[in-house]
């Protein structure tokens, strides 16, 4: 059964000091305009509303807001900004290779009576966990792990719930799901492609460049 109003909300006031860009991460050119356009592209072919959430003082312009002081107190300040969304997804402007189609696949999973839906890869490489002076302390059976990426689709109620934790506890989440998963949330892994990639150093903004120009030249896998 759909759930509507669906709103997509992009978290882009990060600082990117790790792409040593100028400026903020979600506004460095990519493939011939800001790289958050591409975000925005996608979920505004599937969602009713889009909120962009910026670094305080770039708030100009239409559904645009200002973030907060970590990644998941930014996605809150999108959220109170749609009080009407039944549904939301949430994506991070630094995953400029979001399809519309892996969108909707997360949303369907939330139609279907998911509480959270995220798109995740396999995991392919060995997984070990190591000691602070590197001596491996165990091996994951990487057969049950996955890479989590964004989008992350929620049925929008749980989510504000969810986000409803001290602030250290925000500043602690690395993805909107896992809060989700702390309040008893039931919440899916979405098959998704590994080339939705993260822009974080400035070798992945090359990669991400020739990867959009690829699929923009009719090769793109949902
Ligand atoms: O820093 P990282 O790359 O993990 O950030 C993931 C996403 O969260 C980015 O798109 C970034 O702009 C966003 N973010 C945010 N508010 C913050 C920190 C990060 O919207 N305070």
């Amino acid at each position: 059964m759909a759930v509507r109003p669906l709103v997509g909300i992009v978290a882009a006031a990060g600082s990117g000091e790790r792409l040593g860009a100028s400026g903020p991460k979600a506004f460095v050119p990519c493939g011939g305009r800001p790289l958050l356009d591409w975000s925005v592209e996608a979920l505004g072919a599937v969602c009713d509303r889009v909120v962009v959430v910026v670094p305080p003082g770039l708030e100009a312009g239409p559904d645009r807001v200002g973030g907060g002081a970590s990644r998941s107190e930014s996605v809150l300040a999108g959220l109170r900004s749609a009080p009407e969304a039944e549904a939301c997804v949430i994506h991070d402007a630094a995953r400029p290779l979001v399809t519309p189609g892996l969108i909707q696949r997360c949303v369907a999973a939330v139609e279907r009576g998911w509480d959270g839906a995220v798109a995740a890869a396999p995991v392919t490489d060995t997984v070990k966990e190591a000691a602070e002076d590197g001596r491996v302390t165990r091996t994951l059976d990487r057969s049950c792990l996955w890479s989590v990426q964004t989008p992350q689709a929620f049925r929008a109620e749980v989510l504000r719930r969810a986000l409803t934790v001290p602030r250290d506890e925000l500043a602690a989440a690395t993805d909107d799901a896992s809060l989700v998963e702390g309040a008893g949330g039931s919440v899916t892994v979405i098959d998704a492609p590994p080339e939705n990639i993260k822009v974080t150093r400035p070798s992945d903004l090359v990669t991400v460049q020739s990867l959009l120009l690829r699929s923009h030249s009719g090769s793109r896998v949902d």
